[in-house]
């Protein structure tokens, strides 16, 4: 198989960003367009002014056409999210365009931003719908349900919160 190419995510790359975060999220499920994820706090916190200290990001696909990203982001305090564990943690939210799923990107993708956080964070959290698929992939690469962690999420389904111990 041809190697995914892979790249950091830079602040030019926050439009790509809120695309994918529309994939992450789900929205379409709520009959969202991609501009409305900026006018819910919740969501918004994960990419609005992307590039700020701290973010970490991989953007995978071709140079001219990326169709997946994978980026962690503390988000603390008042901007704490779903998957929050602790001020130390960032937060992951990955997605791939519909049409490239299932090929490896987002393992690919997914492998490189934990070797990059490794040596910057001490674990990455993430909160996932306990029925998405992507939970395999999450344990595949070390992942682990923290315990007691079900919440009713914003589509009235339960998340948990699992958490990748980096050191
Ligand atoms: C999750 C996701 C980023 C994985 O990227 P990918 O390139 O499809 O993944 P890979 O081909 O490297 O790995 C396959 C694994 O991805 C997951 N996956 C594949 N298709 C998926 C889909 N439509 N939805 C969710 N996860 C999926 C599964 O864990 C799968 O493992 P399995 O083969 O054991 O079932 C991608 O499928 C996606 O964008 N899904 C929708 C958005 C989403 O659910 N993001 C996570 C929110 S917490």
């Amino acid at each position: 198989m041809t190697p995914a190419l892979l790249r950091p995510a830079v602040a030019a790359d926050e439009p790509f960003l809120w695309e994918m975060l529309y994939e992450a999220s789900h929205a379409a499920d709520q009959g969202h367009a991609v501009a409305d994820l900026k006018t819910i706090p919740a969501l918004s916190r994960y990419v609005d002014g992307w590039g700020a200290e701290g973010d970490l990001g991989v953007v995978g696909g071709p140079a001219e056409s990326p169709c997946g990203a994978a980026w962690v982001r503390l988000l603390t305090g008042a901007n704490a999210a779903y998957g929050y564990i602790d001020d130390a943690t960032p937060e992951l939210a990955i997605a791939v365009a519909p049409s490239a799923r299932g090929t490896g990107l987002g393992t690919a993708m997914l492998e490189r931003l934990i070797a990059d956080a490794a040596g910057r964070y001490p674990a990455i959290s993430l909160s996932v719908r306990e029925d998405n698929p992507a939970r395999r992939l999450y344990q595949r690469v070390g992942f682990v349900d923290v315990p007691d962690s079900q919440i009713v999420n914003r589509a009235g389904t339960t998340s948990v919160t699992m958490v990748l111990r980096l050191r």
